[in-house]
């Protein structure tokens, strides 16, 4: 059984206090700290890319989840590798023709490979992938358009989870957009075990409850499984 990881996203954090929120997530209970890297081209909005990356890297040790929402990943391979990312999540719509070579690149940096789809891309695409012989180790589903953290979940999405849960009972499947307390029972129940959520963590009184909250959904999900 893949184990429940709860993942605040840092798009809601003080970006200006990074370090200290980082390890303000850590001490709240998070599994993975997970890291928007956005290009222009790609989503209609800009964030951070490997310098950031490095200088918090020297702040922690937690495992940083990189979703990069960008036109060309292979070219950010190298740098976050360097960096110190810990997994590097590329979209399919802009891998299609050499997730092969894109995946094994990142493994010989040392980092743990992803595959994302937005919520246009049919789930049949990213199976390939799984079933590589060098295969990606986490599928990213994404629950709203990318771009923007506050967005509301797409409940819709669930059925590419039920169906990646089916085909793959130990695969990492992580769900991305619009996350919290009221959202987490559907998604974990669709077999998500890997949780994403950026404003119902930051913004709520308790971080930490909230954390605690999403982890008993995905583990009571997966007891009664
Ligand atoms: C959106 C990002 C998400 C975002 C989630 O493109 O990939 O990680 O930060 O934020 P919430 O949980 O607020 O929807
Ligand atoms: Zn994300």
């Amino acid at each position: 059984m893949a184990a429940a990881k709860i993942a605040p996203s840092m798009l809601s954090s003080d970006f200006a206090n990074l370090a200290s929120e980082a390890d303000r997530m850590v001490r709240f209970g998070a599994d993975w700290l997970h890291m928007d890297i956005m290009c222009r081209h790609f989503v209609p909005n800009l964030t951070i890319g490997a310098p950031v990356i490095q200088s918090l890297r020297k702040h922690t040790k937690a495992y940083l989840d990189c979703h990069l929402m960008v036109t060309n990943p292979s070219d950010y391979v190298e740098p976050f590798g360097k960096a110190g990312a810990s997994g590097f999540t590329f979209h399919i719509e802009v891998a299609r023709d050499n997730w092969q070579e894109l995946i094994r690149s990142i493994k010989s940096k040392g980092m743990r490979p992803g595959v994302s789809l937005r919520p246009g891309t049919p789930v049949e695409e990213v199976f390939p992938l799984v079933e590589a012989e060098n295969p990606v180790e986490l599928v990213l589903v994404m629950t709203v358009e990318p771009g923007f953290g506050g967005q509301k979940f797409m409940p819709e999405m669930m059925d590419k989870v039920h169906t990646l849960r089916k085909k793959y009972p130990s695969l990492d499947i992580e769900v991305d957009g619009g996350l919290g307390p009221s959202t987490i029972d559907v998604a974990a129940s669709a077999g998500a075990n890997c949780i994403v959520a950026g404003s119902s963590i930051f913004s709520a009184a308790d971080p930490g409850e909230v954390i605690s909250v999403l982890r008993k959904s995905v583990e009571g999900s997966q007891n009664k499984s």
